[in-house]
C-alpha cells in the first residue's frame, strides 16, 4: 500500500516566517555543522530523490486544502545545495501543481549560494524560488571561523549580491550573544562588522529585503553546549545582548536612504521582541532598546526563551 500522507524527518526545520506555508522534505540534515546548531543532531544528510518528492507534492496537491497553498517552503537545514537542476524541477512542478503557489522558500548556506552560477539562480528564480533564508551569525570573520560557520564576511556580500541580482528575495539571519558574555572587544567587532556588512549589500532600489537577530541558545547536544558545560563558553547576559544589537543598530548606515530592509528581532529567542525597518525606523528602533534596557521587567524571562 503506498502512503497517503506528506513524509517529514523529524525534527524538521523551518523559518517562523514559513509557519503557514506547505512543507515539503527536500533534503534531510545540513551539508555542516556549525557549533550552535542542532540541524545535524538526529539526521544523516541526504538529498531526497525528485521521484520521492514529486510523490509528496503530489500527495500535497490531492489534499482539500491545495487550492489555498500560496507558499511552499523545502526543508531542511539548506536546502539550497541541491543541484540545481534538480531543483529547477521540483519548483517548476510544485508551481504547476498548485494553482495559487506565488512563492517557494529555501534554507541556503553562503556556499550553496556561491556554487550556483547566476544563470541558475535565475533559472530557479524565474521558476518560482522567490526567497532563500541565509544564516549570517555575523559579519565578523574571527568569530565565523570560531563557531565552525565555513563561510565569511566576503562570501555574504557576494551571496546577497548573487540573489539579488537573480531577483530572489534575501532574509539573513544573525546571531546576538554569539561571542559569549564577559568580552566586550568581541561584542564590539561583533555588532560593527555585522552592520558594515548589512551596510555594505544594501541594494539600490526599494526592493524589500530581511534581516533577523536571533539571541543565541545552547540546546544539549550542541557544540556549544559541550563547550559553555565545560566552562569554556559563557553566555551574554540580556543586557550585553541588548547593548551588541544597539551597537549594531546605531551603525546602520546606508547609502540608499530609500532602502526597504524589514528588521525583526521577535523570535522567540530574543529577549525583547522588535520590529522596524531599516534604515528608516532606526530612531524608534534604538527607543525600543533603551526601553528594554531601563525596564528588565518587561523582557522574556529566560525560561520562556526557545528556538
Ligand atoms: C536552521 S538554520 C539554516 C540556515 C542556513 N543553513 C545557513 O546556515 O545559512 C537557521 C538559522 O537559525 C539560527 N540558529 C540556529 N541555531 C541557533 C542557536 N543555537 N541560537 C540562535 N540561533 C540559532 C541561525 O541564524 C541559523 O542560520
Ligand atoms: S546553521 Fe545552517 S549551515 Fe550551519 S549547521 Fe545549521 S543548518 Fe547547517
Amino acid at each position: 500500500m503506498t502512503s497517503k500522507e506528506i513524509y517529514y524527518c523529524e525534527p524538521v526545520f523551518r523559518p517562523p516566517s514559513e509557519g503557514n506555508s506547505l512543507l515539503i522534505q527536500l533534503t534531510e540534515g545540513c551539508t555542516f555543522n556549525c557549533d550552535f546548531c542542532m540541524s545535524n543532531l538526529r539526521k544523516k544528510f541526504i538529498v531526497r530523490s525528485i521521484e520521492e518528492v514529486k510523490k509528496d507534492l503530489d500527495i500535497g496537491a490531492s489534499k482539500h486544502y491545495s487550492s489555498l497553498v500560496r507558499k511552499l517552503f523545502f526543508l531542511d537545514g539548506n536546502a539550497m545545495v541541491t543541484p540545481a537542476d534538480r531543483l529547477i524541477e521540483l519548483t517548476s512542478y510544485a508551481m504547476k501543481i498548485f494553482p495559487k503557489l506565488e512563492r517557494i522558500g529555501v534554507y541556503a548556506h553562503a556556499k550553496d549560494i556561491l556554487k550556483k552560477s547566476d544563470k541558475q539562480l535565475r533559472a530557479l528564480s524565474d521558476a518560482g524560488l522567490k526567497i532563500a533564508y541565509v544564516g549570517f551569525e555575523s559579519g565578523y570573520d574571527k568569530l565565523l571561523k570560531n563557531v565552525n560557520k565555513h563561510a565569511t564576511k566576503v562570501d555574504f556580500i557576494d551571496a546577497s549580491k548573487k540573489l539579488m541580482k537573480a531577483n530572489i528575495t534575501l532574509s539573513a539571519t544573525f546571531i546576538n550573544g554569539l561571542g559569549g558574555g564577559n568580552n566586550k572587544e568581541i561584542s564590539k567587532a561583533h555588532a560593527l562588522e555585522s552592520a558594515d556588512l548589512v551596510n555594505k549589500i544594501c541594494p539600490d532600489d526599494d526592493r524589500i529585503w530581511y534581516i533577523a537577530f536571533l539571541s543565541l541558545m545552547t540546546p544539549p547536544g550542541t557544540v556549544m553546549y559541550e563547550k559553555k558545560k565545560r566552562g569554556e563558553f559563557k553566555e551574554m547576559n540580556s543586557k550585553e545582548i541588548l547593548l551588541e544589537l544597539k551597537m549594531f543598530i546605531e551603525s546602520i548606515n546606508f547609502k540608499n536612504k530609500e532602502a526597504n530592509c524589514i528588521f525583526r528581532s521577535n523570535h522567540a529567542s530574543n529577549y525583547l521582541p522588535i520590529k522596524g525597518t531599516l534604515e528608516k525606523g532606526k530612531a524608534k528602533i534604538l527607543e525600543t532598546i533603551d526601553y528594554g534596557l531601563d525596564h528588565k521587567e518587561f523582557l522574556r524571562p529566560e525560561y520562556y526563551r526557545a528556538l
